[in-house]
């Protein structure tokens, strides 16, 4: 600016020199005014971009899966000791109000499974999908490996029979496991009833044929039901389970449970508890 001013009060035009002067300092405020306004344009361009980047980023997590958020939440610290420890606190006051889990527990199958119980010493029964024409070229050896996945036909004895006093140490133990989850886990709770998918059977080895009522009217007050078999089991498995079916968040709402008759006894009540605690992890995903 001052190079251009200098040169041009050395022009030979001295009459215009007050007037060109005066528009030159209007030229150069304008000149200045117009600078300002392209930096303040920039800048405020760029914060939109940010925003907008911002704001795109904001919406990449509000879309992401829920699960990521249940996820969140049980990293939060404490969030997990509360609900295991059962202490309802301030969880209550949450919106979405958790309640203890309802396991409704289904004796039906119990020494009903054919092919499968034992119901008097000598029957041979089937421990998961044994070759029909093997019998008995593939018999189980109740003390040996595999304990779970071996195909194989089953000789069964007395212990194998579920009496009266087992099928009784049965019911105590796993109301004993729907208790401790009572206390151990809450979740939101199933609205009405509890209505299972037509599964033709559900569960592992065969499973066990869902009632028709559970299908057409649901299950009232439960948030899981569990279909408990008694059926014989090889090795040292005292007992087995497995989800059946699952709710759009991945819980599992049906399960079968399996306990081996020749474990129901007084001397392993305690394991048994402790490893249907462990089985009833696993059906809900744990
Ligand atoms: C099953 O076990 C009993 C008693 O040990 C035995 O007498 C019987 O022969 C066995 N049955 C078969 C098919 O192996």
């Amino acid at each position: 600016m001052e190079v251009f001013i200098n040169k041009c009060s050395s022009c030979s035009v001295p009459r215009f020199d007050t007037k060109l002067r005066f528009t030159l300092v209007v030229f150069e405020i304008a000149l200045i005014l117009l600078c300002f306004l392209a930096i303040n344009a920039e800048s405020h361009d760029h914060q939109l971009q940010q925003q907008s980047a911002e704001r795109g980023s904001e919406n990449v997590i509000s879309h992401s899966c829920i699960h990521d958020q249940i996820i969140e939440e049980r990293k939060r610290p404490g969030r997990q000791g509360r609900a295991l420890l059962g202490i309802p606190e301030s969880s209550l006051q949450q919106k979405d109000v958790k309640q203890p889990i309802r396991i409704f527990l289904n004796y039906d199958a119990v020494g009903h499974s054919p092919e499968r119980d034992c119901r008097k010493v000598g029957d041979i029964v089937k421990l998961g999908e044994p070759p029909v024409a093997s019998l008995p070229g593939t018999a189980c050896n109740p003390y040996g490996d595999p304990p779970l996945y071996g195909d194989c036909w089953y000789n069964c004895t007395v212990d194998d029979i579920s009496g009266k006093d087992k099928k009784h140490r049965l019911r105590k133990a796993l109301g004993q496991t729907s208790d401790w989850f009572k206390r151990a886990l809450a979740v939101e709770p199933v609205k009405g009833n509890l209505r299972l998918s037509g599964y033709s059977a559900c569960g592992q080895d065969g499973g066990v044929q869902l009632p028709r009522g559970y299908v057409e009217e649901g299950v009232a007050d439960a948030d899981l039901v569990l279909l408990v078999t008694t059926r014989p089991t090889t090795g040292n498995t005292l007992a087995w389970a497995v989800a059946c079916e699952r709710d759009q968040w991945g819980r599992a709402i049906a399960g079968h449970v399996n306990v081996a008759p020749r474990h129901l006894t007084a001397e392993a009540e305690t394991l048994l508890s402790a490893t249907l605690i462990h089985e009833v992890m696993h059906v809900l995903g744990f």
